[in-house]
């Protein structure tokens, strides 16, 4: 079965006991929890019931799973990025309770029941920790914060004194706790309904925030400090790649079955500073990863990246996921077919009539065919995007049959 289906389709009641046997613990668990959790729309009964049918299906690895390891599949699967969050009622009300971004990341029932919400109403086939590329900075000793409006917010590191107090943390266990019982949680009560993707922010982009202090648009700080005071740079580059590929071998670790790779801003380099502050130090993550979980698929998004296809292919990686300014059949043609295809549909598309919807993301199915690709949008879903659009998305891709 792809998605969890009504309570009341249960009508054997040997499964109903089964049901009421699993959830008890989980349900009194909750409700112990104490006036923290209360009022969580955990939906328990639901997540409990898919747990017990999807444990009568535990032979096979999950769709997306196979997807991207390069096996032919029966459809292709299909997620999309930042699906858990802003665009979501459900998300909406609980940012009321928990008003914080790094409460609803940091504490694990939060963020499991924020994961949870896009797989529920939509079923899609990849379930992707709900957390940020800066949770773990405050575990290499960067603290940050993330304002409602205005985003990420840290104290600007532009001098070598600012990085003395950065370190390389071998446990992650004890930095991000959290993390480790959110992934395990969410193994748990998808089961091989979904695939649990975990995620990391590559050293350029995370430094783009080191330095310039949040977000921003032209990246003005960090290209200074490039061709200033390079060496500043390598060293936090270097100090953020040992730990990020052990942060990601820690959340293979605890759960996750495919590794998503962000250097969401490295889009904006020039090819030639591309190759010195950006690929070598991807290069460390990935074969982090590759030495201790060579069998984990790694997925690499850059954003406006279209200038970058080859390099990207070259890096390691097992798929590439594309922004929307390239077909899949030009990225094939530069990328050769060893490497796999994540996209690539305009998160714009989604506020098209849903006949538009369906004709531009079966044109994408129909291009990639069945050969290692996992549908998804060119960049974040918008937070303005209605969930109707969203749903008609998934169930399009989800209908779709290649010839
Ligand atoms: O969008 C990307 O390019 C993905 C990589 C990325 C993430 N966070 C992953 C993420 C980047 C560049 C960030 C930085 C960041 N963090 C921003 C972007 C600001 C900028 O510079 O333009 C923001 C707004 C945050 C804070 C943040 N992260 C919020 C408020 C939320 C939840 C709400 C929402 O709808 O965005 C996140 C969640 C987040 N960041 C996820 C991921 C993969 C959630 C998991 C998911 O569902 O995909």
């Amino acid at each position: 079965f792809h998605r969890p289906p009504p309570m009341h389709s249960i009508r054997n009641p040997c499964c109903v006991a089964l049901v009421a046997l699993i959830c008890l613990p989980a349900t009194s668990a909750y409700l112990s929890a104490g006036s923290l959790f209360a009022g969580l729309p955990t939906n328990t009964a639901r997540s409990c019931q898919s747990n017990v049918l999807s444990n009568l299906n535990m032979a096979e690895d999950p769709l997306l799973l196979r997807a991207a390891r390069g096996e032919t599949v029966e459809r292709s699967p299909v997620w999309m990025m930042r699906q858990a969050g802003r665009h979501m009622q459900v998300y909406r009300d609980l940012v009321k309770k928990y008003p914080t971004f790094r409460e609803r990341s940091e504490i694990p029932e939060v963020s499991t029941e924020i994961s949870l919400q896009p797989w529920r109403s939509y079923g899609v086939d990849g379930c992707i920790l709900f957390s940020d590329i800066l949770t773990p900075l405050p575990g290499m000793g960067v603290e940050f914060d993330i304002e409602e409006k205005a985003g990420p917010k840290l104290k600007p590191m532009r001098t070598m004194e600012s990085l003395e107090h950065m370190y390389v943390n071998s446990d992650w266990t004890k930095a991000t706790p959290f993390v480790k019982q959110t992934l395990g949680d969410l193994r748990k009560t998808v089961g091989n309904s979904a695939t649990v993707l975990g995620f990391v922010g590559l050293p350029y982009t995370l430094a783009t925030y080191l330095v310039e202090g949040g977000t921003s648009k032209e990246y003005l700080e960090i290209k200074k400090m490039m061709y200033t005071q390079p060496q500043i740079l390598h060293k936090m580059l270097e100090t953020l790649a040992e730990n990020i590929g052990n942060y990601a071998n820690f959340q293979i670790d605890s759960g996750a079955q495919v590794i998503q790779i962000f250097d969401s801003w490295a889009g904006s380099l020039a090819p030639d500073d591309y190759d010195i502050f950006a690929a070598p130090y991807q290069r460390i993550v990935i074969d982090a990863i590759k030495k201790k979980h060579p069998e984990t698929p790694v997925i690499m998004y850059i954003a406006k990246s279209g200038h970058l296809l080859e390099r990207m292919a070259k890096s390691g990686v097992d798929i590439v996921s594309l922004d929307w300014t390239v077909t899949i059949d030009e990225a094939r043609a530069r990328m050769g077919t060893k490497v796999g295809l994540q996209g690539n549909l305009d998160p714009a598309v989604l506020y098209a009539p849903h006949h538009i919807i369906k004709e531009r993301t079966e044109a994408i199915l129909k291009m990639a065919g069945n050969r290692h690709h996992v549908m998804n949008l060119g960049h974040g879903i918008e937070a303005t995007t209605p969930e109707a659009n969203a749903k008609h998305f998934v169930d399009t891709v989800q209908a779709y049959r290649h010839a």
